[in-house]
């Protein structure tokens, strides 16, 4: 996969160079290329930004830079892919997600527009459009200074599921979100910490009772952590394990869909 990234804080970006995205780029597996968005600028002052059209705080990015720029990377990329996709980090954007992770995860190239003070000219993202496929994307409900911890976190997210990135790609199929669900609690040794021990059933050798505490494990931490993706969990196929474990829970399967119980007895 090819990842470009403009940004006016390149250095921001550094941390890419290390751990498991470190070592994909270096092993060839994800070829990332940082760009200075005032590289392209060719004023003197290299300005990216101006006042916004209509009034209001703040400064907009200009368009023509991030035109100069984009034009470059889908360039530079040319051949790697018939339209690239162009993630544009915004809070204003569609939810970033595991789901999307694994999507993103198939392209070929992907091209990152950090955005800095207010947004950049919307007519950038109307015009990219005829070179890419453009997707704002935000990290979660909350405002950043910035597009560039986004794209950090966006980057690992997606670079570790490509191939032989991860050592051991079952460690993917286990972890949260992978199935809907959060991952159910881990432990190490010592068996006794602090007075503090590891539930009995882990150290018990029986395979089908660990892993059937495990599913209702994540049932548990989902119901108290994360009810809202309960909500929407496919419950069409659950074994009996799982529905027993649900009940337990308060949760009833009903065409297909869980529903907390509203008939809990006095
Ligand atoms: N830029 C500023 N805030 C952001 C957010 N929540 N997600 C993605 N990019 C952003």
């Amino acid at each position: 996969m090819r990842i470009d990234v403009v940004s006016i804080f390149p250095e921001y970006l550094a941390p890419l160079e290390l751990s498991l995205i470190g070592k994909a780029r270096q092993d060839g597996l994800l070829h990332l290329n940082v760009h200075d968005l005032r590289d392209f600028t060719t004023d003197k002052h290299r300005s990216v930004d101006d006042t916004p059209y209509g009034g209001g705080a703040g400064m907009v990015m200009k368009a023509e830079p991030w035109a100069q720029a984009l034009a470059s990377v889908a360039a530079a990329g040319e051949g790697k892919a018939a339209r690239p996709v162009l993630i544009v980090p915004s809070p204003a954007g569609e939810r970033f997600s595991q789901a999307l992770a694994y999507e993103l995860a198939e392209e070929e190239q992907l091209v990152f527009a950090c955005g800095r003070y207010e947004g950049i000219d919307e007519r950038v993202l109307e015009w990219a459009e005829e070179h890419f496929s453009v997707r704002p994307v935000s990290l979660g409900d909350y405002v950043l200074n910035g597009g560039e911890v986004a794209v950090l976190a966006m980057v690992e997210a997606i670079g570790r599921l490509l191939p032989g990135v991860v050592g051991n790609p079952d460690s993917l199929v286990e972890e949260s979100h992978s199935d809907g669900l959060l991952e159910y609690p881990v432990y190490t040794k010592p068996s006794v910490w602090r007075g503090r021990e590891v539930p009995p059933v882990l150290l018990s050798g029986n395979h089908g009772k660990i892993a059937q505490w495990r599913r209702h494990e994540q049932f548990r931490r989902t119901a108290e952590r994360r009810p809202d993706l309960l909500e929407t969990f496919d419950a069409g196929k659950l074994p009996r394990a799982d529905r027993t474990a649900l009940a337990e829970l308060g949760y009833d399967v009903v065409d297909g869909q869980l529903r907390t119980r509203t008939d809990a007895p006095d």
